[in-house]
């Protein structure tokens, strides 16, 4: 710590520029400077233009870079704006950080299994530290979308299903990316996007509408960026799509009544890449002119990407129709953030600094911890933890020696494969007195490419052949057979979700289910890791193999921590951030869902489809431990707060961690609430048979919701129940009326 406190403070760059008095600088700007300011431009070719991104700087047209990532680029763009521009203002280089920048860490939903906000924050730190070193002030995250539908390929990068979780991680990663203090060498300015309710995206399918009432808006998508701007959220990004047939770049209701005048929101918002220009697409803006009005004065303060303000809004203030006031407030909001992160005082970076924070010795640590954290135990069928004595292992899959698959689509803007560890890499190094064979078995080829492939220059392999095709399923079967036990490595691509990254379909791709078929059948204990940015369909894994370890895209040092949980050095502690589906037909498949007419209990009402449960495979907060947990002596006290306590004990024979999970159910009211809602959790730490009392409580702020009667947060004195356990379906129950806290909104 102490080290890399001291690098830190050893790389305070000169101060070049004095604090500007914004009143006397946005004066002196012409109305095109302005403009300029609230215009982002792509610092690699994305949108075809007359003029050089260097060109577009020198004339003052230009505020903020995106995507790129190299020190050396950003100070040369720097200088030109810096000393080159005639008011000298700096710009500010944005990138999607989202999971580490030169450091990979697991992928956001994977973090959000950790259920383990100080981690998150620290990771997120780091993330900021290696960033903000190679210049880059911005990150383009958290990206804080509710996500209840696997197909939709973003799900892997916010924090899954719950409001309540989705809050708690999005006020971790806010604190981690800024800190106390943005201009600190070691801090981002963050971005809470995509504003809102993007995740809802009809049939999964990325980019597409919306359809969200006001009380699923106000109670389940708009918390988490709630919390975000609690915890200090410079930033908001629009979103793409339309919500209830109006796009969110242009969506007063969303930009202005509930971000400004509700929240009280005091930064700037950005649009997503384009999403200005695409107002025409929408079908909602009559011409690109017409899209700058309405995406500026519905509150959008920069064009990302689109160059459409810097066409547009100026004729606009000319005829009238935008008044300079508004300009300048959006300036102003733009310049304040380059003033709070340090930008006029130390616009460059120094180039060796990313070089030396690569040094630190706690990043890599970090990044293998976050991925022990992040792995979720969802069967064990005392496969696990592997033998000491284990002498020969057979990793078995396409993802087992796949270094890209352990990252997302994400980490592609700055990544060095080089430092990334696969699976296989991890298990040959822990188990060095064992044999590890590994065979890919199949390959899992993507039918179409994205342009996030094109673009960060990812290599499609070429295809086997069907002689190889035939060779290589036989050499892992007949490895299987030669080995202890199996570890078989299935999944998904990195570049199967992401942006741009929709699935219609759960099951495994490609010829994996029956190559998991064809080994398990050898009789082998067979343990599944399994790499993916959502849940796939597992039905036939959860009751055929001995284990299943859900171990997401992990990151650099995944393959590392993948070993040490199979050799039980660390027990596993995640717990799912998303009910698991059985299959696709389920979705969405969310636990806190109304009840509504008669429960699957009821007698002749045993299910909802005639072919399948509709519960999940497994519920959201679901997670094994390699010891057990009980829980007991649930009591309740309602006064001014609600006071709720349970004893958990760990009752088996290794120390372990659990986290104890609090749900509530409202039984009447205004509205019919959810069946469950997650309102506390709580990690710890147990001996075996250590035990301890769990203290939650709940206020106002658990108790209350949005009503769609009375269009306001309503607390009512109702009979509450509640559970206390280690997921969403925890039975320990008591009830409580919160009658002092009725009426508080
Ligand atoms: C589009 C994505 O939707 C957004 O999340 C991202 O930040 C921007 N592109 C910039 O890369």
């Amino acid at each position: 710590m102490i080290r890399v406190a001291m690098v830190l403070m050893s790389l305070a760059p000169v101060a070049l520029l004095a604090q500007p008095n914004l009143d006397e600088l946005i004066h002196k700007m012409t109305l095109e400077e302005k403009i300029g300011q609230l215009t982002q431009i792509g610092g690699v070719p994305f949108m075809p233009d007359s003029l050089t991104p260097e060109d577009r700087i020198r004339k003052g047209q230009a505020g903020s870079i995106l995507w790129l990532s190299d020190p050396v680029a950003i100070n040369r763009m720097q200088k030109i704006a810096v000393e080159g521009s005639r008011l000298h203002i700096p710009l500010i280089f944005g990138l999607d950080v989202i999971h580490g920048f030169r450091t990979i860490f697991p992928m956001p939903l994977a973090m959000a299994a950790s259920w383990d906000m100080p981690m998150i924050e620290r990771v997120q730190s780091i993330a900021a530290r290696e960033a903000r070193a190679a210049g880059i002030a911005w990150t383009f995250a958290p990206m804080v979308d509710i996500a209840r539908d696997p197909r939709w390929g973003r799900i892997v990068e916010g924090a899954g299903e719950d409001p309540y979780l989705g809050a708690a991680v999005a006020r971790a990663q806010v604190r981690g990316f800024q800190g106390k203090d943005m201009s600190a060498p070691d801090r981002l300015l963050a971005c809470a996007k995509h504003f809102a309710g993007y995740g809802a995206a009809e049939g999964g399918r990325d980019y597409d509408s919306t359809y969200l009432s006001d009380e699923q808006l106000w109670n389940v998508y708009l918390p988490p960026f709630r919390a975000a701007l609690d915890a200090g959220v410079g930033t908001f990004m629009s979103a793409y799509m339309d919500l209830n047939g109006v796009p969110a770049t242009a969506n007063r209701f969303l930009l202005q009544d509930v971000l400004r005048t509700a929240w009280g929101f005091k930064g700037f918002v950005v649009s997503d890449a384009n999403s200005v220009k695409d107002l025409e697409t929408h079908g909602f803006a009559r011409d690109a002119k017409d899209a700058a009005y309405r995406g500026f004065s519905a509150g959008v303060d920069m064009d990302m990407a689109s160059r459409t303000y810097l066409s547009n809004l100026g004729s606009l203030v000319e005829a009238g129709k935008v008044p300079v006031a508004s300009i300048d407030r959006a300036v102003r909001s733009i310049l304040e953030a380059k003033v709070k992160l340090g930008l006029f005082e130390r616009p460059y970076v120094e180039e060796t600094l990313l070089g030396k924070v690569l040094a630190m010795p706690d990043r890599k640590e970090m990044a293998r911890t976050a991925a022990e954290r992040s792995a979720v135990l969802l069967r064990n069928e005392g496969v696990l933890p592997l033998a000491e004595s284990v002498k020969s292992i057979a990793v078995i899959g396409p993802l087992g020696d796949s270094r890209r698959d352990m990252l997302s689509m994400w980490a592609g803007f700055s990544v060095d494969l080089k430092n990334t560890g696969t699976i296989l890499q991890g298990i040959q190094s822990r188990f060095k007195n064992a044999k590890v064979g590994y065979a890919p078995g199949v390959q899992v080829l993507k039918p179409i490419r994205s342009m996030f492939e094109d673009m960060l220059g990812s290599k499609a392999p070429d295809a086997w052949s069907a002689e190889q095709t035939r060779k290589e399923f036989a050499a892992a079967v007949e490895l299987a057979k030669r080995s202890d036990v199996v570890v078989m490595t299935l999944g998904e691509l990195a570049f199967m979700s992401g942006e741009l990254a929709s699935q219609s379909s759960l099951e495994l791709p490609g010829r994996q289910q029956e190559l998991l078929e064809a080994v398990a059948a050898t009789g082998k204990p067979v343990v599944l890791v399994m790499v993916s940015g959502r849940p796939l369909n597992i039905v036939w894994a959860s009751t055929h193999v001995g284990a299943i370890l859900q171990v997401w895209h992990a990151g650099d040092e995944g393959g590392a921590g993948v070993a040490r949980l199979l050799a039980g050095d660390v027990t596993p502690v995640g717990k799912l951030p998303v009910s698991w589906p059985r299959d696709a037909g389920q979705i969405p498949v969310y636990y806190a869902h109304n009840r509504t007419h008669q429960p699957e209990t009821a007698e002749g009402f045993k299910s909802r489809y005639w072919d399948q449960a509709s519960a999940p495979l497994y519920p959201f907060g679901y997670g094994l431990s390699y010891t057990r947990f009980a829980y007991s002596n649930l009591k309740v006290s309602a006064g001014s707060q609600v006071l709720v306590s349970v004893d958990v004990e760990n009752t088996g024979k290794r120390a372990g961690e659990e986290t104890a999970q609090l749900y509530v159910h409202q039984r009447a009211g205004l509205a019919s609430r959810p069946v469950r809602e997650l309102k506390g959790f709580e990690k710890l730490s147990l001996k075996p048979g250590e035990k301890r009392t769990v203290q939650f409580t709940l206020g106002k702020d658990e108790l209350r919701y949005w009503s769609a009667q009375e269009k306001t947060w309503v607390v009512e004195a109702e009979t509450f129940d509640v559970w206390a356990g280690g997921d969403s379906t925890a039975q320990l129950h008591a009830t409580f009326e919160p009658r002092q806290l009725a009426g508080l909104k």
